[in-house]
């Protein structure tokens, strides 16, 4: 009769353990809390869930916005805008930027803070990378993969050809 009571498995309630074949639940700790495998897998799986939503910031957590910037520079500091195409990568004040020249008299301001947490994008070949986390931008800072986020914010820009120089808020 001792032998016998050795071998009886406690009863399982709420879950598909089945004690009679001598199975163990797959995932310990399944039983200790009361609740079945089945219920603790699936409640396993969306605090899974919740947590990589609120590591990606899809949780409601708002874009980061770009810095202010009010300020005028000369085309002539910056001899990557030399030539209709090229990129000048630097920061004014507290804001980093791409300035890249689209035309003669044309140029394009970009923040460089990744809309997504806060990165700092840096070009890389003909895109510009966030190094944090990986979202993808073109050269008129357009998402185009990775880390989905909003595309890169936009400066308002002024060329004054005579002056070489060129307004950026
Ligand atoms: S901060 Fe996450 S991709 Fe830039």
């Amino acid at each position: 009769m001792l032998m016998d009571n050795m071998n009886v498995q406690p009863e399982c309630r709420g879950c598909d353990h089945d004690p009679s074949r001598g199975l163990r639940p797959a995932v310990m700790g399944a039983h200790e809390d009361g609740i079945g495998r089945r219920t603790f897998l699936i409640q396993s799986g969306i605090l899974t869930a919740i947590a990589a939503l609120s590591a990606c910031g899809g949780l409601g957590g708002g874009e980061i916005t770009a810095p202010n910037v009010n300020s005028t520079i000369n085309i002539s500091d910056y001899p990557a805008l030399a030539n209709i195409g090229g990129v000048a990568i630097f920061t004014l004040g507290s804001a980093p930027l791409a300035v890249v020249r689209t035309a003669a008299s044309t140029f394009l301001a970009l923040s460089r803070v990744c809309p997504h947490q806060g990165g700092t994008v840096q070009r890389s070949g003909n895109d510009f990378v966030c190094p944090v986390h990986g979202a993808t931008y073109d050269l008129t800072g357009q998402w185009i993969g990775g880390q989905r986020a909003s595309s890169l914010h936009r400066y308002t820009t002024t060329y004054d050809a005579s002056a070489g120089t060129l307004a950026i808020s």
